[in-house]
């Protein structure tokens, strides 16, 4: 048998005892990350406040907690790059940087436990993390899986810079091998897709489903609304491929959540969170939770949009149309023939008056109700052919979640009839 073969053996191997489908993530993981917002600084001295340090993991843990945060299902506060120590120890183990991780890691995992949170971590598959780093070559999987199991870490982000395809083919199924043989449950996050360019035949996302929880597929979001619009765009370009990818358990990760921070309009916030919540993303922030406005924070907190990221069916969502006019419309199937729409405006001018009906977006015949996630307010008496004008902000979007009226046996009484309204509005409304 040549290498490749062997190789391909030892994939089919792995896929079948690596399976995911570990009760894990059954909805898009919601959390806390540091690298987007803090990145790599390191100089406590000069910026404690800020630096990556155990400090500011504790402070994030305190605000998951004590802000509602947590209530709301956001629970993984997330270590990314720049923890570790240039060296392993004596043992070959990772360890933290001792300066700006006295107490360790174990010490830190404990307090975010004890505050109902759960903590991650992030490691490199290759010779060095992307900021320089020890990485995690192939010898040093499975003692770094046992390190963190041994830590209480629940998550691990596992990058890919500084290794090859070959390596990465090995190192990823590997990993999630090493992580399972822990006996805790890890969520496992992959960057793997997004260094093979995110597409078959390069990327195989039945693999990935079943190796890893969710993966990374593009580029690193940047603090601005080019760098979103650059990531939507190819999300959506690309549905055929990835939509079908996810589901309960396995998820495409557009990357963080950047509301709250500097590139962002309020209406390219609320734009954010809408589309994060139609293609099922990961709702991962990295912002200041110690210093948020309450416009950030009420669109990170908007229940509505929250349970449309968290709907049970966790079907990703696709784009059903681009009009010449820069209107865009969005579309997620959820619980109980219920669905999400977002009309997103491409414009730069003016908000925009945009017509359409149900019906032209192939919504079968009946009688439907909208609740318009980022105003309250409730349009009734739909049915597919009635005439919608929604008013579109440049930028920006109208959110909706439009449920079915069932007829029901004689009885003309809709309360009974709002089934998945009153699902996902349990605690919002009513
Ligand atoms: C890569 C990842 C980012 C971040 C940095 C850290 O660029 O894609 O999300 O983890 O590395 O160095």
């Amino acid at each position: 048998m040549g290498p490749i073969a062997v190789i391909l053996q030892l994939l089919a191997v792995m896929s079948l005892t690596a399976a995911k489908d570990d009760g894990l993530v059954r909805t898009p993981p919601m959390g806390w990350m540091a690298w987007e917002r803090f990145r790599c600084d390191v100089d406590c001295k000069d910026d404690p406040e800020n630096c990556i340090s155990e400090a500011l993991f504790r402070d994030m843990a305190d605000r998951l907690y004590e802000d509602g945060w947590k209530e709301l299902g956001y629970e993984y506060v997330i270590i990314d790059d720049c923890w570790m120590s240039m060296e392993r120890d004596k043992e070959g183990r990772l360890q933290p940087d001792p300066v700006r991780f006295p107490g360790g890691i174990a010490k830190l995992a404990n307090y975010v436990h004890e505050r109902g949170l759960k903590l991650g971590i992030y490691a490199d598959m290759g010779t060095f993390t992307c900021m320089g780093f020890p990485g995690t070559t192939l010898d040093k999987i499975q003692i770094d899986a046992q390190t963190f199991a041994s830590w209480g870490v629940d998550y691990l982000k596992f990058d890919g810079c500084s290794s090859n395809p070959l390596v990465q083919m090995l190192g990823y199924p590997l990993m999630s091998i090493a992580l399972n043989a822990t006996g805790r449950p890890i969520v496992y996050s992959c960057s793997w897709p997004a260094y093979l360019g995110g597409l078959p035949p390069f990327v195989n996302y039945n693999l990935m489903g079943e190796i890893c929880h969710l993966w990374r597929n593009y580029y690193d979001i940047q603090d601005s609304w080019d760098s979103l619009q650059a990531i939507v765009d190819w999300f959506f370009n690309n549905q055929d491929e990835i939509q079908p990818a996810a589901g309960p358990g396995r998820w495409n990760d557009p990357d963080m959540l950047i509301i709250g921070n500097f590139g962002l309009s309020m209406d390219e916030s609320r734009s954010q969170m809408a589309l994060w919540a139609i293609m099922a993303a990961p709702l991962i922030m990295s912002t200041d939770l110690r210093h948020l406005d309450n416009g950030a924070r009420a669109i990170l907190q908007n229940k509505v949009a929250i349970a449309i990221n968290q709907d049970p069916l966790g079907i990703q969502g696709r784009r059903l149309l681009k009009e010449k006019s820069r209107i865009e419309v969005y579309w997620r199937p959820l619980f109980q023939s219920a669905s999400a729409l977002v009309f997103l405006s491409r414009r730069t001018d003016m908000p925009y008056r945009y017509h359409t009906s149900l019906g032209k977006l192939h919504y079968e015949e009946g009688n439907y109700e909208a609740y318009d996630v980022f105003t309250g307010t409730t349009v009734k008496g739909l049915n597919s052919t009635t005439e919608i004008t929604l008013s579109i902000n440049p930028s920006g979007v109208v959110m909706w979640y439009v449920y079915p009226l069932r007829k029901h046996n004689h009885t003309t009484d809709t309360e009974t009839l709002r089934l998945g309204y009153k699902t996902i509005m349990t605690n919002v409304i009513i």
